[in-house]
């Protein structure tokens, strides 16, 4: 795992963009997997700003959401279809039927489920996920308790991410309670994850996904399994890391590295 601490969530959105458009760069038909919240938004705008700047190409790329809410409409201003079209597809030159985002619509949710797995597997398997990560520690809404081998299925959503996402409602009542969303053997199958995180909300999960224990209590922990994970984070989201200096010395070390 590699965590690479940067001064501003300006800084931390570049790093993590350039290390997606790596990526599209080396493989232009490359598979990504997408995550909405707040925080990869930075990310999302300088991937735009690529795009428009330096052509970066999105023709041939295939994208797979992470999550979405159960019970609202593609058409919802809450709903993950909504957030990524506004946020990130309408600004590229991405092709619409390379744009895959869980149902939350759908009348059969397990077989709904089973057909994504497929489709994943069908497409080749997620190049790179994009991953935030909330405030209960949670990936994509593997919420605590989630299996660390879960797939894609139905999931309820904890109070504190309820809470946490009121915010984005009129009310908290407003809030879908359930989800549909990845599981965390899902989203380990990737080949490489970049999880982004900000401000002080994160201080705590972040020092916990990163150098507690791994368990299903903090599902972000699971990404120290995944053999090339990379977590970008801010100052304020890096205070709770015990080693944090020591993330700083290998990033500074990292370019006079012997290549292998
Ligand atoms: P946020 O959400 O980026 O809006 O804080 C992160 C998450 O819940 O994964």
């Amino acid at each position: 795992m590699e965590i690479i601490v940067q001064r501003s969530y300006a800084q931390m959105s570049k790093v993590a963009a350039e290390i997606i458009a790596e990526v599209l760069n080396t493989k232009p038909n490359a598979v990504l997997g997408m995550a909405t919240g707040s925080t990869p938004l930075g990310l999302y705008q300088e991937l735009v700003r690529l795009h428009q700047e330096r052509q970066l190409d999105f023709s041939r790329v295939t994208t797979f959401n992470l999550d979405e809410y159960v019970g609202l409409s593609i058409n919802h201003p809450q709903s993950y279809h909504y957030f990524m079209h506004e946020h990130f597809f309408r600004h590229v030159n991405i092709q619409p039927q390379n744009i895959n985002i869980p149902s939350g619509t759908t009348s059969n949710y397990p077989a709904f489920c089973a057909w994504y797995e497929q489709r994943i597997k069908d497409c080749g398997g997620i190049d790179v996920q994009i991953l935030g990560i909330g405030t209960d520690g949670h990936i994509a809404f593997n919420e605590p308790g989630s299996s660390l081998t879960s797939r894609t299925r139905l999931k309820t959503l904890s109070r504190q991410t309820i809470d946490d996402n009121a915010r984005f409602f009129e009310n908290r009542d407003n809030v879908p309670i359930y989800a549909i969303t990845m599981g965390v053997g899902t989203i380990l199958d990737a080949k490489k994850l970049v999880l982004v995180a900000s401000g002080n909300s994160k201080t705590r999960a972040v020092a916990q996904a990163v150098e507690g224990p791994v368990t299903s209590m903090v599902t972000a922990s699971a990404i120290q399994l995944h053999p090339d994970a990379k977590v970008i984070v801010d100052a304020e989201a890096a205070a709770g890391l015990t080693m944090r200096d020591y993330y700083e010395f290998i990033y500074e070390a990292k370019p006079a590295a012997p290549r292998f």
